[in-house]
């Protein structure tokens, strides 16, 4: 790498996201620990990927698993000691890793000591900490507003008589970002990890910190059909993505902005035209906006093709652009791509210019588990039955060996693992050089060694059909993408003239090394990264 690059950390290297719940349980309560995740920095390390994010581990009633927070400044039990927590980050940054914790601040837990002293009565100095309203005159909510996870947003308070709102759970109060108290104590918050070394947030649900302020009913959804959410009745107009939200953001972003080289990442989800506003102006909001294109669009070629140029057409200046492949909130992308396609997805997601977020799990190709009914845990299942909403199937133990619960616990883990673990585990995959671990490394080591793949140009290389392609470009160092997103043999005609270029790897090892020129063929599901000579 050149010393005259100024990219930095967030922006060159990897993220991965651990369900640490599910990650490694060292305690053996069958709950994954943070003792758990010490264990495996070595694998992480062993991996390439460079900064771990890790979904939140402070104390909680554990409605929502741990995003229903009651004390923000701790560690939950469960999980370890804040000494576990202080030798883990200091051993992440020996191996040169950063560690990014999940900031969750639109709601804290109904048990925070903030809510409880909120709900005594309604002249309580921590009252306008959340957002409490009257009754309509016959009693009823306030406004039509629902919440995310099923029924109403508003929950009746029987001994003030007043309603407070809840997008999440009734246990997941929001709190009252418009409150300068609100406001200063989570500032307080974030320095609080950030004085003891973090190296950045996830923030949560960001776009819906701030609500109208007039209380407005939200608008039907004219595209509502029963198999949506009951959520999805209405469009948000009035609940999230406010103007006034952009000001929160760059007021977190100002606390960053006091340490060295952290990284604010907002979970936003909104079309890309809106998402890309959360850059704030003069990028003065969150480093990155998490795009979710990746799994939320079908697994076409010219859809993503069209996705991927629309997004890098949006961008402001000096936006940096980021790519997710799965989280604890969507389906495995093995199961969403299919088995077939998985290697591709991870070409596409590590060939993309913008920092790649990869979820645990993934690198072993693990898929959804099927939960039967009364093992479910999600609340959105419980909730909202049968719609496909359950989270359960995604968050299942890491599969690490062939041994009692693939090695993950030697209590009964909270969630049943995969069947297949014998055979889809770590160990396994360690020793078979063909395995999707030993892929995934490769391609990790590749995309790490060439400035181009990290943070090269992004060229489009028109194809047809299945057919997705792109160059990506650093000084005199270019690398050409073909991935076949389907099942059918096709043609590639890039438009170079007289190219030759060597192919460095490939889904179908038998053509790494070998050199492609003109016109050449893909098979079903191919995919190959090849450097231009
Ligand atoms: C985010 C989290 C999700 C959680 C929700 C409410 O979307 O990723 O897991 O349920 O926020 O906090
Ligand atoms: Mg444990």
């Amino acid at each position: 790498m050149s010393n005259l690059d100024t990219h930095l950390w967030w922006q060159k290297d990897i993220v991965y996201q651990i369900y640490p719940r599910s990650y490694k349980d060292n305690d053996g309560d069958g709950i994954g620990d943070l003792p758990g995740i010490m264990e495996k920095l070595d694998y992480i390390k062993e991996l390439g990927v460079k900064v771990i994010w890790i979904s939140p581990i402070y104390p909680s009633p554990m409605a929502d698993f741990g995003y229903d927070v009651s004390d923000y400044t701790e560690i939950h039990p469960m999980f370890g000691t804040m000494e576990d927590f202080v030798r883990l980050l200091e051993e992440i940054h020996q191996r040169d890793m950063k560690l990014i914790l999940d900031f969750v601040p639109n709601h804290s837990s109904s048990e925070h000591p903030w809510f409880l002293e909120s709900r005594k009565s309604k002249d309580n100095p921590k009252r306008d900490w959340y957002i409490w309203k009257d009754p309509k005159p016959d009693g009823s909510e306030p406004n039509n507003w629902l919440s995310v996870f099923g029924g109403s947003g508003w929950e009746f308070d029987e001994k003030t008589g007043q309603y407070y709102y809840h997008a999440f759970l009734k246990e997941q109060p929001d709190l009252n970002w418009r409150n300068p108290e609100v406001q200063e104590a989570m500032l307080n918050n974030m320095r609080f990890w950030l004085d003891k070394g973090v190296d950045g947030f996830r923030v949560d649900v960001m776009w819906h910190m701030i609500k109208d302020d007039q209380f407005r009913d939200n608008p039907p959804n004219p595209d509502y059909t029963e198999n949506m959410s009951p959520y999805d009745k209405h469009l948000q107009a009035y609940t999230t993505d406010q103007p006034e939200v952009h000001e929160i953001v760059n007021k977190m972003r100002k606390v960053m902005d006091d340490y060295d080289e952290r990284v604010m990442i907002g979970e936003i989800y909104l079309p890309v035209e809106r998402l890309v506003k959360y850059y704030g102006e003069n990028n003065e909001g969150t480093h990155l906006p998490f795009n979710f294109q990746l799994v939320l669009l079908p697994w076409k070629a010219r859809e993503i093709e069209a996705a991927i140029n629309k997004y890098e057409g949006v961008l402001p200046a000096n936006g940096w652009p980021n790519w997710v492949l799965g989280n604890h909130d969507n389906a495995r992308v093995a199961s969403r791509v299919g088995r077939e396609q998985a290697k591709n997805a991870v070409m596409l997601l590590l060939t993309l210019r913008g920092t790649p977020t990869m979820y645990y799990g993934d690198e072993i190709g693990m898929e959804n588990v099927f939960i039967p009914h009364d093992k479910v845990q999600d609340p959105q299942e419980k909730n909202i039955p049968g719609k496909g909403l359950n989270r359960d199937p995604e968050r299942t133990p890491m599969q690490w060996n062939d041994l009692e619960n693939a090695g993950f616990t030697n209590g009964e883990p909270w969630l049943p693992l995969m069947d297949n673990f014998k055979e889809v585990n770590v160990k396994n995959q360690e020793e078979n050089p063909k395995s999707m671990l030993n892929f995934q490394k490769r391609l990790i080591r590749l995309r790490n060694s060439e400035p181009a793949l990290h943070v090269g140009e992004y060229v489009p290389v028109s194809s047809a059909g299945n057919l997705l392609s792109y160059i990506r470009k650093y000084s005199d160092k270019e690398f050409l993408v073909v991935l076949n997103l389907g099942n059918s043999e096709e043609t590639m005609d890039p438009d170079i003239s007289g190219y030759r270029a060597l192919v460095k790897i490939s889904n179908y090892p038998e053509i790494e090394n070998r050199e492609i020129s003109g016109k050449f063929s893909i098979k079903p599901n191919q995919g190959l990264i090849a450097e231009l000579k």
